[in-house]
């Protein structure tokens, strides 16, 4: 069982990489093989509209005429059994890295010139997501807002997971060095336990 964290957190250390860190801790301690991606450390283009990687029909993603290290992400996260994607809420919205990273997910798209809207080339749910989102709002106003959660529910959607469950960890802004409290912790753990052992999604 792989578990692959993507997170589109500013800093290291903060709210967002701490849930991650605990998730991730906990799916290792269920026998999974984990890794994180930092997007603030990948080196990530923005996507150009070029849409070359949208022409052609078939399940598999497009190729990207973007040479960066998104290919090698994409690698991962297909070949990974479960998905952790984590990010603040900035503004209403995923942070800009994340939202950067999402824009490049039109590769899973087929959508030739011509075509009006675009077609998801892969309707398969093969894994498991768990979102997170972190916020200086109460997280029960974040879930209702539902800007940021149904962004990354929408990536999970592209990259082939079904969003099992969602951590919305709110009032996260009042310390400079942030720390979990034992109830987010423990939340926390239990998902990527979760995350870990549960069985691969069916079909969508
Ligand atoms: C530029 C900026 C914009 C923010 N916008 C929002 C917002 O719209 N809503 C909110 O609840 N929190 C907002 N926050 C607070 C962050 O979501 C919160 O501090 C988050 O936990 C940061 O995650 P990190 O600890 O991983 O950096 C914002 C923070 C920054 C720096």
């Amino acid at each position: 069982m792989k578990i692959i964290a993507i997170t589109g957190s500013y800093r290291k250390g903060g709210v967002t990489d701490r849930a991650v860190d605990e998730i991730l801790a906990a799916a290792e301690a269920c026998g999974a093989q984990v890794s994180r991606v930092r997007l603030m450390e990948a080196q990530i283009g923005f996507c150009t509209n070029c849409r070359n990687c949208t022409q052609h029909q078939g399940v598999n993603r497009g190729a990207c005429s973007i040479a960066d290290d998104m290919d090698r992400i994409l690698d991962e996260i297909e070949e990974a059994d479960g998905l952790v994607l984590a990010s603040p809420v900035n503004f209403g919205s995923v942070t800009a890295v994340m939202k950067r990273f999402l824009e490049r997910l039109v590769c899973y798209a087929f959508w030739p010139w011509g075509r009006r809207i675009p077609k998801v080339r892969n309707r398969q749910r093969d894994k498991h997501a768990l979102l997170v989102v972190t916020s200086a709002a109460p997280a029960f106003l974040v879930r209702m807002q539902a800007g940021s959660t149904g962004m990354l529910k929408q990536a999970a959607n592209l990259l082939g997971a079904k969003t099992a469950s969602i951590l919305a960890i709110g009032c996260s802004a009042t310390r400079e060095k942030p720390v979990l409290s034992a109830r987010t912790s423990a939340k926390a753990r239990a998902l990527g336990a979760k995350l870990a052992t549960s069985a691969p999604a069916g079909p969508a």
